[in-house]
């Protein structure tokens, strides 16, 4: 006899069997992206430290598609896992799926970034306006003494609340310099996705509009970093502008090494991941795990914890970056 199968049953007999339990909690875990280098080490962090307290994690992630997402959480839903731990793409956009996740019971946990007006359980993070300050900080400290600095701002994706966080965290160390006429923003504008060819495209477009005369480049990551150093390098400009980013991607510190990046800012994500690993799992086991801070969402104020972040230049990688084990020395030469 021949047996058909319909693509339904086909799915359920190659989806892994997840059977969930007090001891063995299944942990749903929904990244926008893997494209960036640290979503990956944040990934590999969090299902070590699960799979040593027992748990097991199903990984999605959704390509910077808020449709894909929202998708990849219902299902998670409906494989029954006991928590989930989601980086949203949209922070505003995964609102509805929380809904979802809120009826079944499942508790939510915010990793990184925020998930706005939703009823979510926690928020693991960052200081992200400590990120942004340490950014403009970096270029503040570096003012031309006799004349007005002239920068160039690059934000994140405005769909992720860190983005306008590390733009508040900019905003503080700058504002005041803009207004005592100590610095001139030449050009602004906002990152879509995060993507390095579309902060390519925005130093371009700076270069065309207000010449080459820039002093800083602040730049809210360390990939739309690469793009706006690859805009300064066909210019002839890379190094001779200052540039700032944030992750202390292998890339970025090779151009901090290299001089054409200044700084980046580190944040020791194997601390943030295995905190979160550790929330998740004894939020399965319906413990309440211990939290330093709240912050309100929109809907409540959430329970959260801020970890703290350090500004990284070429004095200090090696006593940061490179001590912690982040980066091997020899593959920053
Ligand atoms: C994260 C950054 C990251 C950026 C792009 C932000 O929400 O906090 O570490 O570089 O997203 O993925």
């Amino acid at each position: 006899m021949k047996i058909r199968l319909v693509p339904a049953l086909l799915f359920l007999l190659l989806a892994p069997a997840v059977f969930a339990s007090k001891e063995k909690p299944v942990i749903g875990l929904s990244l926008d992206t893997l494209k960036e280098e640290r979503w990956q080490r944040d990934r590999d962090t969090f299902v070590a430290e699960a799979q040593k307290l027992g748990a097991t994690v199903i990984v999605q992630s959704a390509n910077s598609d808020d449709i894909r997402q929202i998708r990849d959480v219902e299902s998670l839903i409906s494989r029954g896992v006991d928590v989930l731990v989601v980086v949203p793409h949209n922070g505003a956009a995964m609102t509805r799926a929380i809904k979802s996740a809120n009826e079944a019971k499942i508790p939510v946990i915010a990793y990184d970034r925020l998930i706005l007006n939703a009823n979510i359980d926690y928020y693991l993070t960052f200081d992200n306006v400590k990120v942004g300050e340490a950014q403009a900080g970096y270029a503040a400290a570096r003012l031309p003494a006799d004349r007005k600095a002239r920068i160039v701002r690059i934000y994140g994706a405005p769909t992720d609340n860190n983005a306008k966080l590390f733009k508040q965290g900019q905003d503080n160390v700058l504002q005041p310099l803009i207004t005592a006429g100590k610095v001139e923003v030449v050009h602004e504008d906002w990152a879509l996705d995060w993507k390095p060819e579309n902060a390519k495209k925005i130093m371009n477009a700076a270069i065309t509009k207000a010449g080459r005369n820039i002093d800083f480049v602040v730049v809210s990551n360390d990939g739309t970093a690469g793009g706006a150093i690859q805009a300064l390098l066909e210019e002839g400009l890379a190094g001779k502008v200052l540039v700032t980013g944030q992750d202390a991607d292998l890339a970025a510190c090779q151009r901090i090494q290299r001089g054409t990046q200044a700084m980046t800012v580190y944040k020791p994500l194997k601390q943030l991941a295995s905190l979160a690993a550790r929330v998740a799992v004894d939020v399965a086991r319906g413990l309440k795990p211990a939290t330093t801070a709240t912050l309100d969402n929109g809907t409540k104020a959430v329970p959260s914890i801020f970890e703290k972040v350090i500004a990284v230049d070429k004095t200090n990688l090696m006593t940061t970056v490179v001590a912690d084990g982040f980066h091997q020395a020899e593959d920053l030469r």
